[in-house]
Order: structure tokens, then sequence, then C-alpha cells
């Protein structure tokens, strides 16, 4: 019987359904929050964290929903003689502890960044070999979110090293967002629902409309588009496709394009890190960041992602996502260089074309006339019309 027992449970362990699920309860809407990458890059310290953590407060971006305050890379500079991973300390004199403390006494949230690879993408150290010492570190300085990138990754899998420090942030005793960085480069959608919280779907965002495929431009707002259509599926609440931190207020789009670029993030159900200096921000890109109304699209507690609906050869694009009340959320995007009029048709949505609607603008926040069967707009360059749509 004994031996029976044995081999049974022998044969459960090596069942592929028993690979152990990523079950931390976080991120059930896209986290939301601030990142020191997109504007400072290393020139990250103690006083640039701290003045952010002020600023998403006084700004009402708390208010609206931001929460996470994560410095990304270059805030580790080595390894002790026990491995312990050791802080800037020009940079950082209070140490990353006081940090921690000082964005959680403004009621927010105080995430980190790390790699799997031996060094991060600035060469600094990774958490290869280190990873249930560097979790353990994390979680007594108070980490509640971690970015973990895939530079320096040699020969490693990723599925595998990822999984590492899933067990390993589980074990700390401390509930951490485990948000994946590995650039879509091993289709993550694919196996990263049981292993992190949100993982990036695609390469390095830069501050551009469209990189028109120049690779040394990195991506834009609508190659990235085009990469995220169709992973749709792979997302939902505790597991989030991420096509990388907002680039909105960073100067290189202008403000109709950085509205659209938010709308469509919100279409996505994409993680909303802001990434740029809250400080010196116009009440233009205030105002973008902290629409609520748009907020409520990307953190519908369904968690549907949405997708493109339709396009046409000039440019013209619908996207759609459902809502958890039975509305749609719709953005009519206009990629084309000349103003345009856009029409989401009901049968683009799955409702029936005879069906009544409310319509109402989400940046006018202003409610449009009742609709039967279709809704048009005129669009700019650039821009998005953004409307919530629902059955009367
Ligand atoms: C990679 C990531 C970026 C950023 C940098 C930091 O490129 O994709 O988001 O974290 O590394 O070096």
């Amino acid at each position: 019987m004994k031996r029976l027992l044995l081999t049974v449970s022998i044969l459960a362990l090596s069942t592929p359904g028993s690979i152990p699920a990523l079950d931390n309860g976080l991120a059930r809407t896209p986290p939301m929050g601030w990142n020191s990458w997109n504007k400072f890059g290393c020139n990250v310290s103690e006083a640039l964290i701290k003045e952010a953590a002020d600023a998403v407060v006084s700004s009402g971006m708390k208010d609206a929903g931001y929460q996470y305050v994560v410095i990304d890379d270059c805030w580790q500079v080595k390894r002790d003689d026990s491995g312990n991973i050791i802080a800037d300390s020009d940079r950082f004199p209070g140490g990353i502890k006081a940090v921690a403390d000082y964005v959680h006494s403004k009621g927010l949230k105080f995430g980190i960044y790390s790699d799997a690879g031996t060094g991060t993408c600035q060469n600094r150290p990774g958490s290869r070999g280190y990873e249930f010492q560097d979790a353990r570190q994390y979680a007594a300085w108070g980490v509640d979110y971690l970015k973990y990138d895939w530079c320096n990754h040699g020969t490693q899998n990723s599925e595998a090293s990822y999984s590492i420090m899933r067990d390993a942030l589980a074990k700390s005793g401390r509930p951490i967002v485990f948000s994946l960085c590995e650039w879509g480069s091993t289709k993550p959608w694919l196996w990263a629902k049981d292993v992190g919280n949100l993982w990036r779907s695609t390469g390095d965002i830069s501050d551009l409309w469209d990189a028109g495929g120049k690779k040394d431009d990195g991506l834009g707002v609508v190659q990235i588009l085009d990469l995220l259509d169709g992973t749709e599926s792979y997302a939902g609440p505790g597991h989030w496709n991420d096509p990388d931190m907002l680039e909105v207020g960073n100067g290189g789009m202008t403000t109709t394009e950085y509205r659209a670029h938010f709308s469509m993030w919100a279409i996505l159900a994409a993680p909303l890190m802001a990434g740029n200096d809250l400080h010196s921000m116009s009440s233009d890109i205030h105002d973008i960041l902290t629409n609520k109304e748009v907020i409520a699209v990307d953190q519908d507690p369904m968690g549907k992602q949405g997708h493109r609906a339709k396009r046409s050869s000039d440019g013209a694009e619908v996207w759609s996502k459902q809502m958890s009340d039975g509305g749609r959320a719709v953005a009519l995007l206009n990629r084309g260089a000349s103003e345009t009029k856009i029409t989401v048709d009901w049968t683009d949505l799955g409702y029936p074309e005879h069906l009544n609607a409310t319509v109402r603008d989400l940046w006018q926040h202003k409610n449009l006339d009742s609709a039967k069967g279709s809704f048009s707009a005129s669009v700019p360059s650039h821009g998005v019309v953004m409307v919530l749509i629902h059955p009367k």
C-alpha cells in the first residue's frame, strides 16, 4: 500500500499540470505607477524617487489610481563578499529601505529592478544564482514590485529562469508583483501566465509615434500596436501583456499623439506606468495621465484586452474592448496623415445592427446622441476619438 501511494504521488508530481502556478493574488487589474527609466535612465537617486512619490500624490495621479513607484536599472553597484546586493551609496545614501519607507509613507507601493541574467542591461549585477538571496533582501526592504530584465542571459532558458525568481519571491513571504521583461523574445504570452503578473510582449518603446521600421529608433506606438494585436486571448486578471511603459509627456510626440498612445494602452488593458518628469508636466499631459474615464477602461475588472476590429488602407482603424457591464470601449484611431471620418459598425463590436446604444466621449467627457447600427466621428491625424458604447 505504501509503495502504491508513493507511486501515485510521484506520478502526480510529474504530470504537466503539476507545474506550480503563480498564485500571489496580485495585479487583478493592470498595474499602474511610475518608473524612472524612460525619462531618467541611469540618473536615479534617492532624491529623484522621493520627489517622484511626492509628485504622484500632489499631481492627483495617486487619486487617479497610480500606485507603484519603481526604480529601474542602475540603483545597484556590486555584491559584497556574502553575495548581498549593494545599492549605489552616493545616489542612495540612506539605502533602499529608506526609499521604500518614504514611498510607503505616501500611501504608495515601491518597486525595484533586476535581471534574470548575470548582469542588467546597464551591466550592473544581475540576479542569476542569487535569486533567493535577492528576493529575501527585497522583502526585507519592503519591495512590492519587481521588474526583471533579460540582458546577459547567455544560454539560459527564459521560462525556467523566470520561474526561479517567481519561486524565490513566493518564498520571500512578501506579496511582490512580478513584472517579466524579456521583450517578447520567447513569446512569453504562451507561458508566462503561470510565472509573472505581466510580461513585456515587445521590445523597448521609443518616444515616437512611428519609428518607421528604423531599427535604431526602437518601436514607436504604432509598431507596438501592430505587434500586440492578436495577443488578446492571453491576458486577464493577474496576468497581462505589457506593451512597455508610457512615453506620455517625454517630448517626442504631439499632445494628440500622446492622447492616442494613452487611449490605446487603455484599450489594450496595458499596465499604465508613467515614465515622464512629473514635476514639469504641462496641464495637457496631466489631463491625459489622469483621465479617469480612460483609466476606468484600462482597469475594468473583467480584464479583457481589446483588439483591432477593422482597419483600412488609409490608416483608419477601429479598436474595441469588451467591458464587464456589457458595454464596449471603442477607439477610432487615425494613423493617416490627414483628418478623416471613421465609422464603427455595431457588427464590428459583436452587437446586432438594430441595437440602440448610448455613446459617451471619454476625452470630451460628454454624452453624445444615441446611435443605432453605427457611430462615426471625424478623427485628427495621429489621433483618436474614444467612446463608451452601451446598449439601451
Ligand atoms: C531594458 C528594458 C528597459 C529598461 C532597460 C534598463 O532595455 O527593456 O525597459 O529596463 O533595460 O537598462
